[in-house]
């Protein structure tokens, strides 16, 4: 009887020894690592702006040719308000997320495209993170970095910048780059951006909507460096509101126009960080690494 029996588990292990036979013995069939990428913007609600964030997109998907990427928004209010007028729905990271476990994902590389680690990275951080928690399935979640992390970072950004300047601007004529600014305390990588930018040129200036430096910051440099014309343009993956109303808007309260009044000219450039090569290539490193970090078992 127990000889049986005895028998009976040895024929059940060995059958479950087989990958194929593993239906026998109550598994969901044979289980294999399944990674993933998830591309995370702050969003847009300007479908010009959003080409920046699919140009990214591509590029990604060139570089992992055989892994699925899916991309959500980290702005709540982005998502509300292209539901409402655009009738789309874009996923937040959260539901994104929430999709590949459902889709069996066992290893995601969360790639943030913001352009500091602040409010929206470290929120993205805490999502991500939450997931490999919750149950078995999505073993790992990494994330990459965004696009200013490390002083290296810093420096190719610096770099890249100047290579994507506008090839008609004068070296008499100022760059002003508009970055978005923050109350939390990664504000601090935009000063240090601008002491990388001024060792490369030093009529270059980063200024900031929210944050520091301000725009008289950068006034009062253009006014001491006697710059009468500035090329105005975003430190932000994508040109969508900011850039368009905040920067080159005609209220009398966009940059152009304050910069205006203080006898400065000024030439906005509505592009994003992202639908530039030399830009993208940053972030794009930087998913790299975060994937390589990712223990997928190769079979
Ligand atoms: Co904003």
């Amino acid at each position: 009887m127990f000889q049986r029996l005895f028998s009976t588990i040895i024929l059940l292990l060995i059958l479950c020894a087989f990958p194929t036979m593993q239906a026998y013995c109550g598994h969901d069939g044979p289980k294999q690592d399944k990674p993933g990428i998830l591309v995370v913007a702050f969003g847009t609600t300007m479908p010009t702006a959003e080409k920046a964030l699919q140009h990214i997109e591509g590029v990604i998907k060139k570089t992992f040719p055989n892994v699925p990427v899916r991309m959500a928004y980290s702005s709540k209010i982005v998502r509300a308000k292209i539901a409402r007028e655009q009738h789309r729905n874009i996923a937040s990271p959260a539901e994104a997320l929430a999709q590949m476990k459902d889709e069996n994902f066992t290893h995601v590389a969360v790639q943030s495209l913001h352009s500091i680690p602040g409010e929206e990275y470290h929120n993205l951080l805490k999502t991500a993170y939450a997931f490999p928690t919750m149950g078995k399935s999505m073993q790992q979640v990494v994330m990459g970095m965004p696009l200013m992390a490390t002083s290296t970072d810093l420096e190719k950004v610096a770099d890249a910048i100047m290579a994507c300047l506008p090839a008609d601007r004068k070296p008499n004529e100022a760059i002003v780059l508009m970055g978005h600014g923050t109350h939390h305390p990664a504000d601090v990588y935009y000063a240090a951006l601008q002491y990388h930018l001024a060792k490369r040129d030093p009529n270059i200036f980063v200024g900031t909507v929210e944050g520091f430096p301000t725009l008289d910051d950068v006034i009062e440099k253009l006014k001491k460096n006697g710059l009468t014309k500035a090329w105005l343009m975003p430190l932000m993956s994508v040109a969508g509101d900011h850039a368009n109303n905040d920067m080159a808007g005609d209220e009398p309260d966009s940059w152009k126009s304050i910069l205006d009044k203080n006898g400065i000219t000024s030439v906005p450039v509505l592009t994003g960080l992202a639908d530039y090569d030399q830009l993208v290539a940053i972030w794009v490193d930087h998913l790299k690494t975060a994937y390589s970090q990712l223990n997928i078992k190769s079979h």
